[in-house]
């Protein structure tokens, strides 16, 4: 069978290539400057924020191999092409976020900037079995919880409340350009990936009406991950002294608003 090229996957394919680019290519020649001119606290939030992103995106290139060989069991071939192009900008995105800790930054990422510590099990535990679970259980319920966890939550909710810190930091200190570039094509590329998570939860639910009652648990354990994951990034840092000027309370609250906003792109058929 040749690729139903009007289907939503091969679309968001297509649209991958004109959206190609190069972490490379990308100037961090002000990075260094608007670095040194930063306060020990602004520098440890920001490191802890960019390394939690490297780790993230570290884990989802990881990980996303078992769907592909799932997708190829299912004879999802569109689903399938659409994978092999996000396997390869998960990893694009990793290699913007190590160039940036480790050429744009003054001093040796993990030496004289020190790693942060991350306690959080998503990307060492949760993520690692929904998806290797795929390699040994063909059932419709195993594949839908792990686009739940990977697009739905990781892509859907997760990263794009971080990208609520990123941007605050932006405006509110007028640094890093090389960084807001990449943040906004990395954006871009997710936006495609949510996009399919959001087709493929769409397709399954309406294949297997049995579903449903899996989606609304697993939004609900969803809220519990929400409730409890913002304070990774913010950790250590007091509500009222947080660097940038950065609200505890809204950075908890945008985790909540895009997980109502991904549960009704999925139900709602909302754009
Ligand atoms: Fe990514
Ligand atoms: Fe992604």
């Amino acid at each position: 069978m040749p690729f139903d090229h009007d289907s939503l996957p091969m679309r968001l394919f297509t649209a991958s290539h004109g959206r190609a680019w190069s972490p490379g290519d990308i100037d961090f020649s002000q990075e260094r400057s608007d670095w040194l001119a930063l306060t020990d606290d602004e520098r440890r939030l920001l490191v802890r924020l960019v390394a939690g992103f490297r780790l993230g995106e570290r884990g989802v290139t990881h990980e996303l191999a078992p769907l592909q060989i799932r997708l190829r069991h299912a004879r999802w071939i569109e689903e399938q092409v659409f994978v092999a192009a996000q396997m390869y900008e998960e990893a694009r995105h990793v290699q913007f976020f190590e160039r940036w800790l480790v050429e744009a930054l003054p001093g040796r990422f993990g030496v004289d900037i020190p790693y942060p510590d991350f306690h959080g099990d998503i990307f060492s535990a949760r993520l690692p079995l929904a998806m290797r679970t795929l390699l040994h259980d063909d059932s419709p319920e195993a594949l839908f919880r792990a686009v739940m966890l990977y697009h739905f939550y990781v892509e859907g909710v997760s990263a794009e409340a971080g990208y609520t810190l990123y941007h605050a930091i932006f405006e509110r200190s007028g640094r890093f350009p090389g960084l807001e570039r990449g943040i906004r094509l990395i954006q871009r590329d997710e936006q495609r990936h949510i996009a399919f998570g959001v087709h493929m939860l769409r397709r399954l639910l309406a294949e297997h009406h049995d579903l449903a009652g899996v989606f609304e648990d697993q939004v609900a354990v969803m809220r519990r991950f929400a409730e409890a994951d913002p304070d990774e990034v913010l950790a250590g840092f007091q509500p009222r002294n947080t660097p940038f000027g950065l609200e505890h309370g809204s950075y908890r609250q945008s985790y909540l608003d895009k997980l109502e906003a991904m549960r009704r792109r999925v139900v709602d058929r909302s754009p």
